[in-house]
């Protein structure tokens, strides 16, 4: 009796699975998952979609072109800066003025390119007025955008430039100077800070320590390739 019993209760099971998903050879959770992995790309655009009409804080009274940032997926950095500047608010594009050019010569001293293996965003996607720094209530209503880009993208180490950056990825009050030298935790990812490409073309003395950042910055992408 009691087997008969175990026999109907399969055979329910199995109508109820046929009602549900019908004959199919890929069960549709393994179908959702692979969508899932399929559209990384797609949940990236839509933040930038989102970012191009967000209304969330002040700044976005007088952006030209807000300013997602771009790069790869999977980049083997994330580069976090603060906010626009007059040329990225001019063309919706991150870092392609002169403190860009000079980011530029750092990823390439450590073999690192913008285009090949990296992505670049900031705190503010949206140009604060006379570059002054962003509010905390301004990076505070942006954040999530950034939190989100992280997880899609899944970089393999963070480098945050410049003193806001830092401090808010890294969770302390601390200045630059401070932060700068070690290796912190992002969630999951490490994470190191250097001083802003600005504050380093206004300051030279500065070059050595941020030398000493990216090969840092190197040494942990290495151990992790
Ligand atoms: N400075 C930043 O912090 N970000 C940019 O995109 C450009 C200049
Ligand atoms: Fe929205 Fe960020 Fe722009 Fe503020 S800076 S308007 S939160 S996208």
């Amino acid at each position: 009796m009691k087997n008969y019993k175990k026999t109907f209760w399969n055979i329910l099971n199995l109508i109820e699975d046929y009602e549900r998903y019908g004959f199919e050879d890929v069960h549709p959770e393994a179908e959702f998952n692979e969508e899932k992995k399929k559209s990384r790309e797609e949940l990236l655009s839509d933040i930038s979609t989102e970012v191009k009409k967000c209304t969330l804080c002040v700044l976005s009274k007088n952006r030209k072109n807000p300013v997602p940032g771009e790069g790869i997926l999977d980049p083997l950095v994330m580069i976090i800066g603060e906010g626009p500047g007059a040329e990225e608010d001019r063309t919706g594009k991150p870092f392609i003025g002169r403190a860009g050019k000079y980011l530029d010569k750092w990823l390439e001293a450590i073999k690192l390119s913008r285009n090949e293996n990296c992505f670049i965003g900031n705190i503010v996607k949206c140009r604060p007025p006379n570059n002054r720094d962003p509010k905390p209530e301004e990076s505070f209503a942006c954040f999530p955008y950034l939190e989100r880009q992280i997880d899609i993208l899944k970089p393999k180490v963070i480098l945050t430039v410049g003193r806001i950056s830092s401090q808010i990825m890294t969770g302390r009050s601390l200045g630059i100077g401070a932060l700068r030298g070690k290796i912190y935790r992002y969630k999951d990812t490490p994470l190191v800070t250097t001083y802003h490409p600005s504050g380093v073309l206004r300051n030279p003395a500065l070059r050595p320590r941020v030398w000493d950042d990216l090969r840092l910055l190197r040494t942990v992408i290495d151990e992790r390739m």
